[in-house]
C-alpha cells in the first residue's frame, strides 16, 4: 500500500462528518444497530441514501438478511449513544428508549430525525460495502444541533452569523 493507513486517517479526519446509528430488526427479531459517520444522500429521484459498512462490521450482515433498516440522526447530547452503537459486544440497545415506526424499525428517542429505508443495492468498495437504501419513510423529531465527529473527537456546530451589508 502506497498511502500510510494512519495518515489516511488523520488526513481524511478533517473533514468532518454527522454521526448517525443504523437501526433494523434481524430474522429472529431482535433489535441491532451500528454507528455510522458515512452516511450521506444520494438521488432525489428515487429517493436514495447511502452509507458504507465495514466488511468486519457484524450487525451489517443481519440487517442486509432483512433489507430493512432505519437511519437515526443523532443530537448533540447523544454521544453516548454513537459510543454504544460503537460498541462489538454487549447489548446495544440496553437502556436505549426506543419506539417503532410504521415498518417496524427501531426509532431511537432524542434523534433528530429519522429515515426508513428498504435495501437498494450493496456495492463492494475495497474494505467496506457501499450501502444505497431507498427511502420509503421519514421525520424530523427535533430542534437541537446535530452531533458531529472530527479529528477523532466529538464536537458541536457553532452557527455563522450573517455578515452584515
Ligand atoms: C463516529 C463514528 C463513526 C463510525 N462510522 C462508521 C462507518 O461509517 N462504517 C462502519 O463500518 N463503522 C463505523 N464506525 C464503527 C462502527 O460503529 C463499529 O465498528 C461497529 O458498530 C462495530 O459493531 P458491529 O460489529 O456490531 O457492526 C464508526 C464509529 C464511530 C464512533
Amino acid at each position: 500500500m502506497l498511502i500510510d493507513p494512519k495518515r489516511f486517517r488523520t488526513i481524511l479526519g478533517h473533514y468532518p462528518t454527522g454521526v448517525c446509528v443504523i437501526t433494523a430488526i434481524t430474522a429472529e427479531g431482535e433489535a441491532t444497530g451500528m454507528t455510522v459517520g458515512t452516511f450521506t444522500s444520494v438521488s432525489l429521484d428515487p429517493p436514495l441514501i447511502g452509507f458504507f459498512p465495514d466488511k468486519k462490521s457484524t450487525s451489517w450482515p443481519s440487517m442486509a438478511s432483512t433489507g430493512r433498516f432505519c437511519v437515526n440522526i443523532l443530537a448533540d447530547d447523544q454521544e453516548w449513544l454513537c459510543r454504544k452503537f460503537a460498541m462489538r459486544e454487549g447489548d446495544k440497545f440496553a437502556e436505549v428508549i426506543h419506539r417503532f415506526s410504521e415498518n417496524g424499525l427501531p426509532i431511537l428517542d432524542g434523534a433528530l430525525a429519522w429515515i426508513d429505508c428498504t435495501l437498494h443495492a450493496v456495492h463492494e468498495t475495497g474494505d467496506h460495502f457501499l450501502v444505497l437504501g431507498e427511502v420509503v419513510a421519514m421525520a424530523v423529531e427535533g430542534t437541537a444541533s446535530p452531533l458531529i465527529f472530527h479529528q477523532g473527537k466529538f464536537t458541536q456546530i457553532t452557527r455563522i452569523e450573517p455578515a452584515s451589508a
